[in-house]
């Protein structure tokens, strides 16, 4: 047997979320020649891909997964198997910020992506090009070469090579980004072999990627670049956010400012809308992500200058909450408040870090009686999220005897974006194209 992967037949994912779904979705329907497995611990998600009720909503991702579902595309909980048939393995698993120990609150947790490179120790027979899409701080393909460097010590067929494929699709529009990618980023490294598999890897994109959008660097540079790009798009937004600030106090109309900045063509006018501040489980995670390692590297300039992303968001967020307050004569004790939307942005069901859950917090702080409506949100996932924020920060022990609110589910519909009643009833919308969960979550304070 050779000691490198010769051709790419078989590819198996490992992490069947919102960037292994969708991406394998893609990988399949373009490459139809090459088996794509892709597994999880979590049966119960895989039961869900595998059911007409995906587990995830990305618009046009049903579509895709039920054209090659059966055909070159496979979920399945069999981890060992699909990792022992594999040539190439991508890691996407979760990296969550650390919640304990050293670098907590700051640095990636990285336990995820370790066990995967366990796994694959024990269960590879034969070479195998593991490929790193979870994002992650410079240096961890170093970690995880050397799980599997100690497999490969003790049995003469193993052979590994690890590469950096960072993605870059955003939730919402993860099919046409995926579909039509601005760029392929490969990292690997310049060893004959790396190169080799590096090849590999360029060949399965180039099935509909045009070459000269697919990026080869070395592994350090690919994996500083997905945690740099992140903390540029999230700058960009605090930066039009801490101008929103200037603007409300001055009369100066920030859109008009946005408009008229972004026609710079140095400038461009994407991500340049003030909003009540980015969430979702990437911008925060990864910007602090690279604080941190400005930290362990010294940098503490460095390390400053992108944790104000981080202090501006915080500040947009709680400035939304008083501003609503405000407008409310200074108190929301009481008053009915609707919230409509509460995953972190349109056109996705995640809840992760969504500005929504800080906003009710601090509404909730006041003791507000708040009304969620969001049309991809379940009920449970919306109490759950409001529970952990509340359990954490407010340091109320258990949710379900602290808010006595009652619940229901009907669909409610409104046209206006933005609408204080006289009634004092403060209403945000945002607007959704889909509707599969018409939940209308009530929380009363005590
Ligand atoms: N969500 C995004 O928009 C996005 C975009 C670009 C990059 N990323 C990065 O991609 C990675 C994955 O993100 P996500 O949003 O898909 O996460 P996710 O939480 O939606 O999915 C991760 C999946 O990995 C599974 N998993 C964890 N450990 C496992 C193990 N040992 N064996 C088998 N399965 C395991 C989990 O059960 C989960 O289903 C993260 O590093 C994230 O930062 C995310």
């Amino acid at each position: 047997m050779a000691n490198f992967v010769q051709q790419v037949e078989k590819i198996t994912c490992v992490g069947a979320g919102y960037v292994g779904g969708p991406t394998c979705a893609m990988i399949a329907l373009k490459c139809p020649e090459i088996k794509v497995t892709v597994v999880d611990m979590n049966k119960e998600k895989i039961q869900e891909w595998n059911s007409d009720d995906l587990p995830i909503y990305e618009p046009g991702l049903e579509e895709i997964v039920k054209e090659c579902r059966g055909k070159n595309l496979f979920f399945s909980h069999d981890v060992p198997k699909a990792i022992e048939e594999a040539d190439l393995i991508f890691i996407s698993v979760n990296t969550p910020t650390k919640m304990y120990g050293r670098g907590k609150g700051m640095a990636p947790d990285l336990k995820y992506v370790e066990s995967v490179a366990r796994t694959i120790a024990k269960y590879a027979q034969g070479p195998k090009i593991v490929v790193e899409k979870s994002t992650v701080p410079v240096k961890a393909a170093q970690s995880i070469l050397h799980i599997l460097k100690e497999a490969q010590a003790h049995d003469q067929k193993l052979h590994f090579q690890v590469l950096s494929n960072p993605e870059f699709l955003a939730e919402g529009t993860a099919m046409v980004d995926l579909a039509n990618p601005d760029r392929v980023l490969i990292g690997g490294e310049s060893s004959d072999e790396g190169l080799a598999a590096i090849t590999q890897l360029v060949r399965v994109y180039e099935h509909w990627v045009p070459r000269e959008r697919i990026i080869t660097t070395n592994t350090w540079s690919s994996e500083l670049t997905k945690l740099v790009s992140n903390a540029f798009l999230a700058q960009r937004i605090s930066s039009i956010n801490a101008i929103s600030a200037i603007c409300e106090a001055t009369g100066a109309d920030v859109r008009e400012v946005a408009h008229a900045v972004g026609h710079d063509n140095r400038i461009g006018s994407r991500f340049l809308q003030a909003s009540v501040g980015f969430g979702g489980s990437c911008f925060q995670k990864d910007v602090l992500s690279l604080v941190y390692l400005c930290e362990t590297l010294n940098l503490k300039p460095a390390a400053d200058y992108w944790h104000g992303v981080i202090e501006i968001n915080n500040w947009q967020r709680r400035r939304f909450s008083d501003n609503i307050i405000k407008e409310l004569f200074n108190t929301v004790t009481d008053k009915k408040i609707a919230i409509f939307g509460f995953a972190f942005k349109k056109n996705t069901g995640d809840t992760r870090e969504s500005s929504a859950i800080y906003i009710a917090k601090h509404l909730l702080e006041e003791r507000a009686k708040l009304h969620f409506y969001d049309p991809k949100v379940t009920e449970t996932t919306m109490r759950y999220d409001l529970s952990s924020v509340t359990e954490n920060e407010l340091g109320i022990p258990n949710f379900g005897t602290t808010y006595s609110g009652d619940i229901s589910l009907h669909p409610l519909y409104s046209s206006s974006t933005k609408d204080t009643s006289p009634n004092g009833q403060f209403i945000h919308h945002r607007h959704f194209t889909h509707h599969r969960h018409f939940t209308h979550c009530t929380v009363h304070p005590p």
